[in-house]
């Protein structure tokens, strides 16, 4: 069991953590001017006014960014920290209480784990992660470990609102590309609930390691939580990198591969990273929005017409995750199976 948590507190960082230059953070320009758009979801019931001023913003920050952050959406900032909170607890276990959910077995409801799979050269991510299988509850809660203390509890109450939030944007985001509202909440948002918690110990030297390669992500939405104790995250942005700054109670969203491909590029996944910092431990939650494994996935009828034709092949999620795991999470290259020119 190879743990970013279980390593002693070292001054320097050890070999198989340094990249070679070209991969390490400097390597690239972040533009430190631009900040995601912060968008308040308050009295945006999908039936209530004000909802339109709403789903104007979204839709422009999905254009624009790809990514954008929530407020007032409903879960209480205690709900999330309590979440965040207990992950950490988690990390922070002694090994050998850990140790026996350390695997990669993608078939497990829970499994630990560090650094990344999709990342096959020899230097490790200075990462630990915990992959969870969330929803439906009674299908996993057995699976999830029942250390630290309330884990099952909160991971319940906390996936319960999560998924709350996500069709509730999915619904603002339908109806901005004049869609009918429960455009995505058939089988497209039907699949598994995942979460990915990331676990970033300090680093004594965060300008030779990375936390998280660029990628983008697999599913339909991302709904992340970050804690506020330091910026981590990066967002692409015209070429360049910008830090997605902690907003105390905030969630991030971005899109993932299967909403820009449903509305044609209309909206943009984008590639984001993580880095490290030297100071403190950041956990990140990511709950994802996956559709049903034999979902058929294609640019939506409404939105392609003869002056915009259809940019994407018709699939099957399946064979979605089949090639993005092929390609390892890159970007072009998991795009280059299913673009059509
Ligand atoms: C992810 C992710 C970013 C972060 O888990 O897919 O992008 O801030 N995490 O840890
Ligand atoms: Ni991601």
């Amino acid at each position: 069991m190879e743990l970013v948590s279980n390593l002693p507190v070292y001054q320097t960082v050890p070999e198989k953590y340094i990249f070679p230059p070209d991969k390490r953070p400097a390597n690239d320009i972040v533009n430190h001017s631009i900040n995601l758009p912060v968008i308040d979801l308050r009295g945006g019931g999908i039936d209530s006014d004000g909802q339109d001023e709403i789903i104007r913003d979204i839709m422009k920050a999905g254009k624009e960014f790809g990514f954008f952050q929530v407020i007032n959406h409903g879960i209480s900032t205690k709900t999330i920290d309590n979440m965040l909170q207990v992950c950490e607890n988690f990390f922070k276990m002694p090994a050998q209480e850990k140790e026996r959910y350390y695997s990669d077995d993608m078939s497990r409801a829970f499994f630990l784990n560090s650094s990344t799979q999709y990342d096959k050269s020899q230097t490790r991510y200075w990462r630990d992660y915990l992959r969870i299988a969330c929803y439906p509850i009674e299908e996993f809660v057995d699976q999830w470990p029942e250390k630290p203390e309330n884990f099952r509890e909160i991971l319940s109450e906390y996936t319960l609102r999560v998924r709350e939030i996500a069709s509730k944007i999915l619904k603002l985001i339908a109806e901005g590309l004049g869609l009918h509202k429960d455009y995505f909440a058939g089988d497209l948002s039907k699949g598994n609930i995942k979460m990915e918690v990331n676990f970033y110990p300090p680093c004594p030297d965060p300008s030779l390691t990375m936390g998280l390669l660029p990628h983008c992500d697999r599913q339909l939405i991302t709904v992340l939580a970050q804690g506020t104790a330091a910026t981590g995250l990066q967002a692409k942005y015209k070429q360049k990198w910008i830090n997605v700054k902690p907003i105390p109670g905030a969630f991030v969203v971005n899109f993932g591969h299967q909403l820009e491909i449903v509305t044609n590029g209309i909206l943009k996944s984008v590639e984001h990273r993580a880095l490290t910092n030297s100071t403190v431990a950041r956990t990140s939650i990511a709950t994802m929005t996956m559709p049903t494994m034999d979902c058929l996935i294609a640019p939506a009828k409404e939105l392609v017409n003869e002056n915009n034709p259809p940019m994407y092949k018709e699939f099957i999620f399946r064979d979605f995750i089949k090639a993005y795991d092929a390609a390892l999470a890159n970007r072009e290259g998991v795009l280059e199976f299913f673009k059509l020119y």
